[in-house]
């Protein structure tokens, strides 16, 4: 289902990406609590694989612990649709995703690769994950799409 334009004004529930510039549309993805603590899922918009994450509220994630990060879905070593079966983890105090195929490992909050595990990505893609942002409105889970 697509949203009409949400302003911020709109929106009493919190933004958990920092950056939610370049929004052109919010869709509502699911409940946070049909997100399981530490196992993606995915979402499809349109053509736009997500990948959906919540962490747990645990200490080891720190300022991030119950905060849910999406990235694309895509994951550009393999090529294939499945960073939502990815592990979660982190590294350094930062929510990462290891890629389940060459266990490359990205971070939840940029999308960037911190390991390439001596890869290189398929057909030129970027070796980065686009990040969406996300927001949560009456206990639903939002993300924004360009
Ligand atoms: S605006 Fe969509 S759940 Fe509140």
């Amino acid at each position: 289902m697509s949203l009409p334009d949400l302003s911020d004004a709109q929106i009493t529930g919190e933004t958990w990406a920092s950056d939610s510039l370049g929004v052109g549309r919010w869709e509502r993805a699911c409940l946070l609590t049909d997100l399981f603590p530490e196992r993606g899922a995915a979402a499809l918009f349109g053509t736009v694989q997500v990948a959906l994450f919540r962490l747990p509220d645990d200490a080891a994630y720190g300022v991030h612990a119950g905060q849910v990060y999406a990235v694309q879905n895509l994951d550009p070593f393999s090529g294939a649709h499945v960073l939502s079966r990815g592990i979660v983890g982190t590294r350094a105090g930062e929510p990462t995703v290891a890629a389940p195929v060459y266990k490359q490992v990205f971070s939840l909050v940029t999308g960037k690769c911190l390991v390439t595990a001596d890869k290189t990505p398929k057909e030129n893609l970027p070796s980065d994950l686009a990040t969406y942002p996300v927001r949560l409105c009456d206990g639903m889970v939002h993300v924004g799409l360009p």
